[in-house]
């Protein structure tokens, strides 16, 4: 058994670790595009990791593009998803003026991005690559300082012969740190073998004033939001379509 780093460096247990929840949250961004957006086809994921969630739109005739920092992952995409195009490259970087009908970012991955610079030319770089009417499904926890405890979750997948199990401890941040120590201990297990992986990483942390003036300085206005009650312990589970201003 031995002890490995990096969650998002295993893309295929990654996968299957979220395989559960893929359709439900695709689903909720065709929605969204459905009610919101310019009909378009052109779709863009900032920070793709696998191509999960873009292997569901490509199924639905939509053209895919995705960008991710992560090299394992990215290869995992590609050899998946042949007709994808999967680009290396950072959420402060990467911009294709006017190219995009729809871009989302789920599960918390905007809260990689530390700082409120960053998150700005990070929005200011999506708004530019968005077509127009095009929108930005961003969804992630919000914090309630007041409120938010220390949390684990658990849960597991098994396919075949694989099966993972999955503890993650989140410590609760503070309203002027706004870190989250997130971490997440998997047990792999394959063949009668099983090794445990670690990860460990902070996520920046937003309540939803902070949130909302983070947009208000950036090219997008929330044109949507759907706040659903509490998810743990003063965390809710936000989801905001943002629409450029201009
Ligand atoms: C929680 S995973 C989400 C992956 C995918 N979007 C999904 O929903 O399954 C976070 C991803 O963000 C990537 N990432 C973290 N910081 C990044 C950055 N600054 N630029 C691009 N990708 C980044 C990681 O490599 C990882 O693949």
């Amino acid at each position: 058994m031995g002890i490995e780093t990096a969650l998002y460096d295993e893309p295929a247990w990654y996968d299957l670790l979220h395989e559960s929840g893929t359709k439900e949250e695709a689903s909720l961004v065709l929605d969204l595009f459905r009610l919101h957006g310019n009909g378009g086809k052109e779709v863009l994921e900032p920070a793709c990791g696998t191509g999960r969630l873009l292997k569901f739109f490509q199924a639905r005739g939509f053209r895919v593009t995705g960008y991710d920092i992560n090299e394992r992952a990215l290869a995992f995409a590609r050899k998946r998803n042949r007709h994808a195009r999967l680009i290396k490259s950072g959420m402060t970087r990467f911009c294709e003026p006017e190219s995009f009908d729809l871009a989302f970012n789920l599960i918390g991955t905007f809260r990689h991005l530390m700082s409120d610079a960053d998150a700005l030319r990070h929005l200011a770089l999506t708004a530019r690559s968005l077509r127009p009417g095009g929108i930005y499904i961003v969804q992630f926890d919000l914090s309630d300082y007041d409120g938010q405890q220390d949390d684990e979750e658990t849960w597991d997948a098994r396919e075949g012969k694989r099966a993972i199990d999955h503890v993650m401890i989140s410590i609760a941040p503070e309203r002027k740190k706004r870190l989250e120590k997130i971490l997440h201990f998997l047990t792999l297990k394959e063949a009668g073998k099983s090794k445990v992986l670690k990860s460990a990483y902070d996520l920046r942390s937003y309540d939803l004033p902070q949130w909302e003036a983070l947009v208000a300085r950036s090219p997008f206005k929330i044109i949507d939001a759907m706040i659903h009650p509490e998810l743990g312990p003063g965390v809710r589970d936000g989801v905001f379509v943002l629409r450029a201003k201009r």
